[in-house]
């Protein structure tokens, strides 16, 4: 889905973005006039607040695995090492499908820069990336602050193809350097961002926190942190939520927050707390919005559709999921389906024969390709695909993988 192009004053961009964002989801960000952020040159740069340390000094396993994870790395500071794309002479150049324009991305004393350069009209913007989205794992977009504000930069990162593309949903051939980012989009790839007034402008305060960290789950941590430490013999954990305590609904409202796709926003961005009702603060998703949730960024809608769950009282992202460490192999994963199921009882067992365990995610949450997510190239119209969280039977994709096998 792309952002519509609307031509609004930044501030309101962002003052609509805290009532009621129509426009959401990965491309989320309003465009404000060229002349508007185009001209000064105030640039800004923060601290993150490394507050998830915090807990390390108690909690050192968990926090060892957790800032491996995606959560954690989805957002922060430019540098080499979190910047994807290459500088590299031959491989920092984004030509398009206009003759004239290009991208070219440059590393410079530490710093990294963005240049649209329109030939034709010996016209050339150029802007610093300050802040990545994005692990990397399929892909990062960049920022760049202006006046208080952050922007989008034109290009992004594609991991699959290991190269530049245009930001998703812009169009290619042109230089666009005008999209606010609004607080959802930080919501989602953050901790915390806070928005002031200043001058009457609407701006982000310098006080900020990258990467998604243990707050964003499990609430303010500061009284706890103070009590365990003035309490070193105390072995129960006060002053702290736990989510495994929370009813489902409150367990998947959790995850929903970033999790359950786009939704407009009934309160501003980043002022739902864990254990709350999601709903009070985002408008539910009814099946008329969106008939066939899309595998992209809506993995609680196609849960609650698989029969998996509305079979299972306790099911939820947790009986697969463990947030604090990274999980990428997929047979692990099976062994959670058979928690439940047992292979003996599998209808096709004979047939599926070895293949049962590390061909279960396939057959039954297949990778999909998104139709939300749309990345315009001058050749191809790249997609990503992911895991399609509506648990069940695919027969055309079963009988796929049951064909590859025999062909060995
Ligand atoms: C001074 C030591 C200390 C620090 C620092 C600390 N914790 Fe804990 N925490 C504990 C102890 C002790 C427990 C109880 C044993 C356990 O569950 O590991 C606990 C339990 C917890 C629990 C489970 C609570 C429950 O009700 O089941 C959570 C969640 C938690 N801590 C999160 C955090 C987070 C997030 C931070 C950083 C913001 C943090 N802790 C920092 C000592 C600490
Ligand atoms: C409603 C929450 C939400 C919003 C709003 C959102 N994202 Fe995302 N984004 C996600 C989730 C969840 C994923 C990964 C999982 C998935 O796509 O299912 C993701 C993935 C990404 C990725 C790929 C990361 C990787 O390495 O795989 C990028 C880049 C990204 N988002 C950028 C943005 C930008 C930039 C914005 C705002 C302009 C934005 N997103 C808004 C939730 C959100
Ligand atoms: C994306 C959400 C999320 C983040 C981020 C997160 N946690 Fe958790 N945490 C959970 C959930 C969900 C549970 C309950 C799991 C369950 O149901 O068993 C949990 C449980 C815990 C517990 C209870 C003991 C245990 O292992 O189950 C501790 C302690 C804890 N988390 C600490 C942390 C610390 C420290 C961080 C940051 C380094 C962190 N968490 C980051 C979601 C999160
Ligand atoms: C604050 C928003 C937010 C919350 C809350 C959140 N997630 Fe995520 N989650 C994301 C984003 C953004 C990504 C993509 C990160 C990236 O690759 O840049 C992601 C990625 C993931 C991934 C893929 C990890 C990987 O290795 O690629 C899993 C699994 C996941 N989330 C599960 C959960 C579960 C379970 C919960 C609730 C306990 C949860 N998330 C809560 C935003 C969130
Ligand atoms: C918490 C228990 C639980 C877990 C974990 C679980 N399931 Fe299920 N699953 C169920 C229940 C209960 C049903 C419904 C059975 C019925 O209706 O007879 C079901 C139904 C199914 C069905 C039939 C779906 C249909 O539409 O007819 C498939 C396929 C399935 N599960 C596969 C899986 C796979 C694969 C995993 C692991 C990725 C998994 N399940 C994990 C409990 C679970
Ligand atoms: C090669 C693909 C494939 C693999 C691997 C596979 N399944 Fe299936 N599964 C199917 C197909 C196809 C059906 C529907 C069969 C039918 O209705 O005759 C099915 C049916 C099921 C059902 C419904 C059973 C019923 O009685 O209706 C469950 C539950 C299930 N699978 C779970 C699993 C689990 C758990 C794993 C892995 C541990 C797994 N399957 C591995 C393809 C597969
Ligand atoms: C029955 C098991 C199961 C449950 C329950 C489950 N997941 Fe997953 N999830 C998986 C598997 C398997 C993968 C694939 C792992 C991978 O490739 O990284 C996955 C991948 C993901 C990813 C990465 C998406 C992608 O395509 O790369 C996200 C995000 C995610 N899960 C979020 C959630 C959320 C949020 C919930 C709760 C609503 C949830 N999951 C519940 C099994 C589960």
């Amino acid at each position: 889905m792309t952002a519509p192009h609307r031509r609004v004053n930044a501030n309101r961009a962002i003052t609509h973005a805290i009532t009621r964002t129509g426009a959401a989801g990965c491309l989320l960000a309003a465009a404000v006039t060229w002349a508007l952020c185009g001209a000064g040159t105030g640039v800004q740069k923060a601290q993150a607040t490394p507050r998830a340390l915090s807990c390390n000094a108690c909690h050192e396993q968990i926090v060892t695995t957790f800032v491996q994870t995606a959560h954690f790395k989805t957002s922060a500071e430019a540098t080499a090492r979190s910047i994807k794309g290459s500088f590299a002479a031959g491989h920092n150049v984004l030509r398009t499908g206009v003759p004239g324009i290009h991208f070219k991305m440059e590393q410079r004393h530490g710093a990294f820069y963005q240049t649209g350069v329109d030939s034709s009209q010996s016209r050339a913007r150029t802007e610093r990336i300050d802040l990545v989205v994005g692990s990397g794992r399929r892909g990062q977009s960049y920022l760049y602050w202006r006046n208080g504000l952050l922007f989008e930069l034109p290009v992004s990162y594609l991991a699959g193809l290991d190269r530049w593309i245009n930001s998703p949903g812009y169009t290619d051939g042109t230089i666009d350097f005008a999209r606010v980012i609004v607080p959802r989009c930080l919501e989602c790839h953050s901790t915390s961002f806070k928005l002031q007034q200043e001058r009457r402008a609407l701006q982000y305060s310098r006080e900020y926190e990258l990467g998604i960290s243990c707050e964003k789950c499990h609430g303010d941590g500061r009284r706890h942190v103070q009590n365990q430490s003035s309490h070193p013999a105390e072995i129960r954990g006060k002053y702290i939520l736990n989510p495994a305590r929370f009813s489902r609904d409150r367990k998947l409202d959790n995850c929903a927050l970033c999790h359950s796709g786009l939704r407009d926003e009934l309160r501003p961005a980043f002022s739902y707390r864990p254990g709350e009702r999601l709903d009070d603060y985002l408008l539910p998703q009814s099946d008329r919005d969106a008939p066939i949730p899309d595998v992209h960024g809506d993995q609680v809608g196609l849960l609650r559709r698989s029969k998996c769950f509305r079979a299972s009282p306790t099911m939820s992202c947790s009986t697969c999921h463990d947030v604090h460490r990274p999980q990428r192999d997929l047979a692990p994963f099976a062994s959670k389906c058979l928690a439940c199921h047992q292979i003996s009882q599998h209808p096709m067992a004979a047939r599926i024969g070895v293949r049962m365990i590390s061909s279960c995610i396939d057959c039954h949450m297949p990778n999909q390709r998104s139709h939300a997510i749309q990345i315009n190239t001058p050749a191809t119209q790249p997609s990503l695909s992911f895991r399609n969280h509506a648990i069940g039977i695919y027969p055309e994709v079963a009988a796929t993988i049951l064909q590859s096998g025999k062909e060995r």
